[in-house]
């Protein structure tokens, strides 16, 4: 897409919400739980995914070719459902991206809500944080946590295996366990004081049941999509300007980069209702 002839629509339209691939659905489907009035348009980008070993540059500008994207298909709001673009990628383009493309849109990631909760949820100040490689190097959850609680331990482990195990609809075969057997019980080693792990890719949860079959008693999982879905709701009412230029009409569209036949069977699954792809080229 050009930079420089981009001429984005002006009327009302869905929220945009991004991932690499189809982890983004486990926010998308709170979201919706949440809010059904609204209109979503959702992107993976699931023919570069996973973006979880690529540089900062890399993963930057793939996102911010979606969210150019999804701008120009009328979203004013989108949201990065991903980790690794909002820790590698959503600053630079609210800082430097918004000013040229348009000012009055705005685009939201999941680590600050996630973050925010997690006060909460520990007793033994302990915290342990399950992503893509990634974020753990960006260091943005260990960062954000320390600043809004300092008496907080965290811990992080890289999980490269899981994500290409959901991508490749992998997540409930027996070769899964091995994979997340090892990274939980990894992680644990590191600080057996771990009350709270935080599932901080949103492919996880999509491994939920095997990451539970690992996980000991005590020790809480915690998945992102509520609390996603619950600071955008307030984003809304708190932003009435950006609410009224979200359509509501109770639609879900979906954009892919892979082959629209197979986004639309594995994503109808994942969601559990019928999803119709479009694929998109950048
Ligand atoms: N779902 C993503 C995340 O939350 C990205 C995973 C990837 O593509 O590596 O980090």
């Amino acid at each position: 897409m050009s930079d420089m002839f981009l001429t984005l629509p002006e009327a009302p339209g869905p929220i945009g919400v991004f991932d690499s691939g189809y982890g983004g659905l486990t926010i998308l489907r709170q979201i919706r739980q949440l809010m059904p009035a609204y209109d979503y348009l959702y992107l993976g980008d699931n023919a570069r995914a996973p973006y979880g070993a690529h540089s900062f540059e890399v993963v930057y500008e793939f996102t911010r070719q979606a969210v150019e994207t999804l701008f120009a298909r009328g979203c004013h709001l989108v949201v990065l459902a991903c980790n690794t673009a909002s820790a590698k990628a959503l600053r630079t383009i609210q800082q430097n991206d918004l000013a040229r493309l348009d000012p009055s849109r705005r685009v939201l990631g999941v680590i600050r809500p996630t973050v925010e909760i997690v006060g909460e949820l520990t007793r033994s100040r302990h915290v342990g944080v399950l992503a893509t490689a990634g974020t753990v190097n960006s260091h943005s959850y260990e960062l954000e946590i320390h600043k809004l609680f300092p008496d907080i331990t965290v811990s992080q482990m890289a999980c490269p295996m899981w994500v290409p195990l959901v991508e490749n609809y992998e997540y409930d075969s027996p070769g899964a366990d091995y994979f997340v057997r090892k990274r939980i019980e990894g992680i644990l080693r590191t600080d057996p004081a771990i009350d709270t792990l935080l599932l901080a890719c949103t492919h996880y949860p999509l491994l939920m049941n095997k990451i539970l079959k690992y996980t000991p008693p005590g020790v809480r999982v915690v998945p992102q999509g509520e609390y996603v879905a619950s600071s955008l709701k307030d984003y809304l009412r708190r932003h009435t300007d950006m609410d009224a230029r979200c359509t509501r009409r109770g639609t879900c569209h979906y954009l892919t980069t892979e082959a629209a036949d197979k986004f639309s069977e594995n994503a109808s699954l994942f969601m559990h209702e019928r999803c119709e792809a479009e694929r998109i080229r950048f």
